[in-house]
This record gives structure tokens, C-alpha cells and sequence, in this order.
């Protein structure tokens, strides 16, 4: 059985004193979570004050990007052993916005993949479809394309130590989720295409769904076979919707 896991990613919000007011409400209501794995990213100027705030909680803390290189002359980047030296475990590659606004390509995610990889985090690899490319039917082409570029880089047992998310960019940040079956159907997709290079890994993959999955849609998302838990952006702002995604995924 795959243990769920609920990571929450902040993207560019907080201030030193709602970061404090989140942890703390965190802290307050994850002994009545039971099963599921919970996660938060936060922009990596927080980490220090999250790490401070929740070590020795069996809440886990990553970093939403981290850089391909390990140390030098890269201004504005955070290597992957910095984030594993304030305790990170987990490191998101590949997010859409990353992808979009920073014109990320996959073989450059791939190579974030490894960096993180390579340092002991566990990466949370984004993966998803525009709307454009969702009514042009190529959707699992997409997805296809985006994992390859890691699996043909690293090998089907770095998934092994990894995460998916798959979040379709029409349903990041905009309220419009995809379907519990819409959802499945893809992540069936690629657990089937990783299945092909490695039964065993695709069994133990955690595939997350992300975009919009607020305390009201988890349930019926998170009770599909494929779906193993969220990535989740808006609704992990707030600690009571937070963790009542995290109840949902019991
Ligand atoms: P959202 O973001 O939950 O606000 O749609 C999800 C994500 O971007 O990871």
C-alpha cells in the first residue's frame, strides 16, 4: 500500500508572521491526521523559521525549485545540499510556473531531478497538460514527454526515491479541478507508462494530483486507485483547508 502524501506549496506568499500563525495552526491539528504523509514547501527564505518550527513533528518541509549545480557562481539559486542542510526532504521540480515563466525545459527539470536526487532529496517532479494541449488531445503525449526526459536521463529506479504530481495547468490556481475520473485517467496513464520499464517502481510511485483540490473536492479525488495523495497551492495557505485535505486523504 502506497502511504498517501499531502505537500503543500506556498509558492511566493507569507511574511515572518503569517508563516508563524500557519505552523503553529499546523502543528495544533496534525495529531488527528492519521494516515497520510503531510508535507510543506515554502519559499526558501522561510525554511529556516519552518524548520526551527516543526523539527521533530512528523510534518516534512522541502523547497519549491532548487538549482542544477551544486555550489559557485549562480546567483539567486539554491543548491540541493542547502536545503538538505535546514532539513529539507523533499525538493518540486518542473512546476508549471517554473516551466511557463522561467522557460524551464525538461531535459533542464531532469537535471534538477538529478541534482536533488543526487543530494538525498526526494523530488515531487510536476508534470500536466495546458488547456490547449488538453483539447488537442495530446495529454499523455505531454505527460509522456515530461517523464521521459527523466527516465531516459536517470533510469526507472530513480523514481524509486521520487514523486509525481500531475497538475494539468487549466486547474492550477483558477478553482477549475479535473474530474476524480479525469484525474485517474492520466495518472493510470503514467503509472502504466512506468509500469513498462519497471513493474515494481510503479507500484511504490506516489502519482499526486494538483490544481485546485481544496477540503470539498478531496475526498472524491483522493478515492481513485491511481490517486495518491496532493499538491496543493491555494488551499495550503490555510492551516484548517490544509488539513482538511490531509483528513481526506485517509
Ligand atoms: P492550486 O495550485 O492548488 O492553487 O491550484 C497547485 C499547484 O500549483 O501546485
Amino acid at each position: 500500500m502506497r502511504q498517501p502524501l499531502v505537500a503543500g506549496n506556498w509558492k511566493m506568499n507569507g511574511s515572518r508572521e503569517s508563516v508563524a500563525a500557519l505552523l503553529e495552526g499546523l502543528k495544533a491539528g496534525i495529531g488527528q491526521v492519521g494516515k497520510a504523509e503531510v508535507a510543506v514547501c515554502p519559499p526558501s527564505i522561510f525554511i529556516p523559521q519552518v524548520e526551527e518550527a516543526l523539527r521533530g513533528t512528523p510534518i516534512a518541509w522541502g523547497g519549491q525549485d532548487v538549482s542544477t549545480e551544486a555550489s559557485g557562481a549562480y546567483t539567486g539559486e539554491i543548491s540541493a545540499s542547502m536545503l538538505l542542510d535546514f532539513g529539507c526532504a523533499y525538493a518540486i521540480v518542473g512546476h508549471s510556473e517554473r516551466r511557463t515563466l522561467h522557460c524551464e525545459s525538461d531535459e533542464l527539470v531532469a537535471r534538477k531531478f538529478a541534482a536533488a536526487r543526487g543530494a538525498g532529496l526526494k523530488p515531487i517532479l510536476c508534470v500536466g497538460e495546458t488547456l490547449e494541449e488538453r483539447e488537442q488531445g495530446v495529454t499523455e503525449q505531454v505527460c509522456a514527454r515530461q517523464i521521459d526526459a527523466v527516465l531516459d536521463r536517470e533510469g526507472v529506479a530513480a523514481l524509486a526515491d521520487a514523486v509525481i504530481a500531475y497538475e494539468p495547468v487549466w486547474a492550477i490556481g483558477t478553482g477549475k479541478v479535473a474530474s476524480p475520473e479525469q484525474a485517474q485517467e492520466v495518472h493510470a496513464f503514467i503509472r502504466g507508462r512506468i509500469a513498462a520499464r519497471d513493474a515494481g517502481v510503479a507500484e511504490g510511485l506516489r502519482i499526486l494530483y494538483g490544481g485546485s483540490m481544496k477540503p470539498d473536492n478531496a475526498a472524491e479525488l483522493l478515492a481513485k486507485p491511481d490517486i495518491d495523495g496532493g499538491l496543493i497551492g491555494g488551499a495550503s495557505l490555510k492551516a484548517g483547508d490544509f488539513l482538511g485535505i490531509c483528513l481526506a486523504a485517509n
